[in-house]
C-alpha cells in the first residue's frame, strides 16, 4: 500500500512512517503547509515526494492518506482524501466536532473506503491482555474502572496543544480522547453521561491542561479518568475491579509497549504477561488488511467518532459543571 502523509508532523516522524514501514507500507508523499518543510521533511525521512498541495498529493500515485495536521485541519482534508478515492487513516480527535467527524466516517462508508482512527493503545499488548482477562470472565462482573492518564507533557510538544483553542489544543482533545477508547475496547459499551471538572494549572493558557471525570456506563460501571498534562512524577495506570477480581496495570497508558499487569482474586495475586509489539505497526497491519478486505481497522471510523463524542461531553461538562449526556451523533 502507497501512503501520502497528510502533515509533516511529530507523530509521523516518531511513530508512524517507522510503523507504515514495518507493516509492509510505502510512503510516498509528504504534505506540509510550507514548500521548504515539506521538502526537507521528505529529504529528512527518505520520502520521495515533498508537496505543500494537497490536491497535488491527491493526484499522485496513493492509495491511502495519514492525516496527523493539527485537529482543526483534519475534516478538511479528509473529505478532500476521500473525495478522491484514498482510503484515510486520521489522528485523533478526528475533527473539531462530533458531527463533522460522523460525516468524515458516513463519506468514507459511502465512497467503500477504509478510515480507521489512529487509537493506539487498543493495539498495545498489554491492553489485548487486560481485554482477555475482562472478557474471559476472570474478574466476575465489571463494578468500575479507574484511569490514571497524567502525564508530563513533553518540552517539544508544547505548542499548540497547551494554547492554541482553535487548532484543537488542551487535555481532553489530547488524552481523554484515548481513554474513551481504551474504555469502550474494555468493556464494549459506550459511557453514557458524565461529570467532569477541568483546570489551568500551568501550562495551559486559553485551554485546560487538567481534567478528572466520572462516566456513566450503560450496564452502570463507574468509570473514573483523570487526564493531564502537567504531573511530572506520577506514572499512568489502567485499573478493571470486578466482584471476583481486579486487574491492576502500571505504565499501559503510553505510546510503548512497556507495563506491569497484576491480577488479584481469592487465590492471591498474579503477573500476566503480554506481548510487546510496536503499538502502530500492529494498527497499519490491521489497516493493511482492511483496505485490502479483510477485517476491519484495529479502530476505525465509528470509534474515533464515538471517542470524540465522549471527549465532547466531557469538555461541555466540565464548562456547565452539569451531569451531561454523551451524543453519539446517531453513530
Ligand atoms: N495517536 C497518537 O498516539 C498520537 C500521538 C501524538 C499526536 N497525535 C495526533 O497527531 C496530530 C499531530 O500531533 P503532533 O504532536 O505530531 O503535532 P505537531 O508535531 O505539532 O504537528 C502538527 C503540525 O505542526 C506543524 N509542525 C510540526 N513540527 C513543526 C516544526 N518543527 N516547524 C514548523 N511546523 C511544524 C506541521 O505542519 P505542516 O504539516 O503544515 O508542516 C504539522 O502538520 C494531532 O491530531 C494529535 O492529536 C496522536
Amino acid at each position: 500500500m502507497r501512503w501520502g502523509l497528510i502533515g509533516a508532523s511529530t507523530i509521523a516522524s516518531e511513530h508512524m512512517i517507522g510503523a507504515i514501514r514495518a507493516a509492509g507500507g510505502e510512503v510516498a508523499s509528504v504534505l506540509s503547509s510550507s514548500t521548504d518543510r515539506a521538502e526537507s521533511y521528505a529529504a529528512e525521512h527518505d520520502i520521495p515526494v515533498g508537496v505543500s498541495d494537497l490536491d497535488a498529493l491527491l493526484d499522485g500515485d496513493i492509495d491511502a492518506v495519514y492525516i496527523s495536521t493539527t485537529n482543526e485541519k483534519h475534516f478538511a482534508q479528509a473529505m478532500a482524501a476521500i473525495a478522491a478515492g484514498k482510503h484515510v487513516l486520521c489522528e485523533k480527535p478526528l475533527a473539531m466536532t462530533v458531527a463533522d467527524a460522523a460525516a468524515m466516517v458516513r463519506a468514507a462508508a459511502d465512497a467503500g473506503l477504509t478510515f480507521g482512527t489512529n487509537h493506539h493503545l487498543r493495539n498495545a499488548g498489554s491492553h489485548l491482555a487486560m481485554r482477555d482477562l475482562v472478557q474471559s470472565g476472570r474478574i466476575g462482573d465489571v463494578l468500575s474502572v479507574r484511569v490514571f492518564h497524567a502525564v508530563y507533557l513533553p518540552l517539544h510538544l508544547q505548542g499548540w496543544r497547551i494554547d492554541n483553542p482553535e487548532a484543537g489544543g488542551g487535555v481532553i482533545p489530547d488524552i481523554a480522547v484515548h481513554d474513551a477508547d481504551t474504555v469502550r475496547f474494555h468493556l464494549g459499551e459506550d459511557p453514557a453521561e458524565v461529570v467532569a471538572m477541568q483546570t489551568a494549572s500551568g501550562l495551559g493558557q486559553g485551554v485546560e491542561d487538567s481534567v478528572m471525570s466520572v462516566w456513566a456506563m450503560p450496564s452502570g460501571v463507574q468509570v473514573l479518568t483523570h487526564e493531564s498534562f502537567t504531573h511530572r512524577f506520577t506514572s499512568s495506570g489502567f485499573e478493571v475491579h470486578g466482584t471476583k477480581g481486579s486487574i491492576v496495570a502500571k505504565n499501559v497508558m503510553t505510546q510503548r509497549p512497556v507495563g506491569e499487569i497484576t491480577l488479584r482474586t481469592e487465590a492471591g495475586e498474579e503477573d500476566i504477561p503480554f506481548e510487546t509489539h510496536n503499538l502502530y505497526a500492529r494498527s497499519l497491519g490491521l489497516f493493511h488488511d482492511a483496505a485490502n478486505g479483510k477485517g476491519r481497522p484495529s479502530a476505525d471510523g465509528v470509534d474515533g467518532v464515538k471517542s470524540l463524542a465522549v471527549a465532547a461531553a466531557v469538555a461541555k461538562a466540565a464548562k456547565s459543571g452539569q451531569r451531561t449526556s454523551v451524543d453519539y451523533a446517531g453513530v
